[in-house]
């Protein structure tokens, strides 16, 4: 029996799937479902076995936000002593990459928690947005920092300030999205291009996401000082010279996964 009740997990290969399933309420992250999630990603990044992690929801919604029913009643001192979302900092802090495969909803905490993936693959269904402000509060799982650096501060600001959503062609434009796919095809897509991810070299894509991670919180001259450690740290390992020795022999690398 699985040990969840709001998400569903499998592992193919090398890729470790999480579904949210809590369709009653369009995957809206009450505290169990967020535990779930975050449970889940920390079991996939302590497999050596795995090498990406694919996130999704249902074909009507990835999720609908932090739920608000859950919320309603709570008062300041509640939410400050609480700290409902602290638990979200490690599931971005995973060292495993993830792909969020977003179809439909993905709204508030939704949207934060497709933002807190390292790739966003969308469906043409999708819809992605802020709309915090129309409940009266604004958003606090990361919406107000990492939808400007992905979408830039003034369209960032738009649709916090008005609770407006985006389709996924405006999504795919604005660049929060890498890619939109027809819905059928969205989680063979999230599932290749995890597989993609997984047949590299697993410390190598760890020190990648690493960089990547540093690009977003750190000023560009300490970014750079953080790349060329990491890019020289890669000459210590086996995997750089199998990578390159394979490019000269015109063959395919073997990173040794089992
Ligand atoms: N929390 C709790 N329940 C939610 C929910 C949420 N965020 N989103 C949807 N639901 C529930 C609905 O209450 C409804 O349940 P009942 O059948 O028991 O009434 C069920 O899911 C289906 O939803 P709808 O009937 O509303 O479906 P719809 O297709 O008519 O509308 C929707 C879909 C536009 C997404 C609408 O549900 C909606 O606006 N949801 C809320 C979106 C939102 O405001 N998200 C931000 C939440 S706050 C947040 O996330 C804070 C943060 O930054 C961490």
């Amino acid at each position: 029996m699985s040990e969840y009740e709001l998400i569903l997990t499998e592992t193919r290969g090398r890729v470790g799937h999480i579904t949210l399933n809590r369709p009653e309420a369009l995957n809206a992250l009450n505290r169990q479902l967020m535990r779930e999630i975050v449970s889940a990603g920390r079991a996939y990044d302590a497999d050596p076995d795995i090498g990406a992690i694919v996130i999704t929801g249902s074909a009507k919604a990835f999720a609908a936000g932090a739920d608000i029913k859950e919320m309603a009643e709570r008062d300041y001192v509640d939410m400050y002593l609480d700290d409902p979302f602290a638990e979200w900092s490690e599931f971005s802090r995973l060292r495993t990459p993830v792909v969020a495969a977003v179809a439909g909803f993905a709204l508030g905490g939704g949207c934060e928690l497709a933002m807190m993936c390292d790739i966003i693959l969308a469906a043409d269904t999708a819809r992605f947005g802020q709309p915090e402000i129309k409940l009266g509060v604004i958003p606090g799982m990361g919406g107000t920092q990492r939808l400007p650096r992905a979408v830039g501060r003034y369209k960032a600001a738009e649709l916090v300030l008005t609770g407006r959503t985006m389709d996924a062609e405006e999504a795919e434009r604005a660049g929060l999205v890498s890619r939109v796919v027809p819905a059928d095809e969205l989680l063979a897509e999230a599932a290749a291009t995890a597989e993609t991810i997984a047949s590299m070299s697993l410390p190598v894509v760890y020190a990648a996401k690493e960089a990547l991670q540093a690009a977003e919180e750190t000023v560009l001259a300490e970014g750079l000082r953080f790349e060329k450690q990491a890019f020289t740290a890669t000459f210590a390992l086996d995997d750089q010279t199998e990578g390159m020795r394979a490019f000269r022999d015109k063959r395919s690398p073997d990173f040794g996964h089992r």
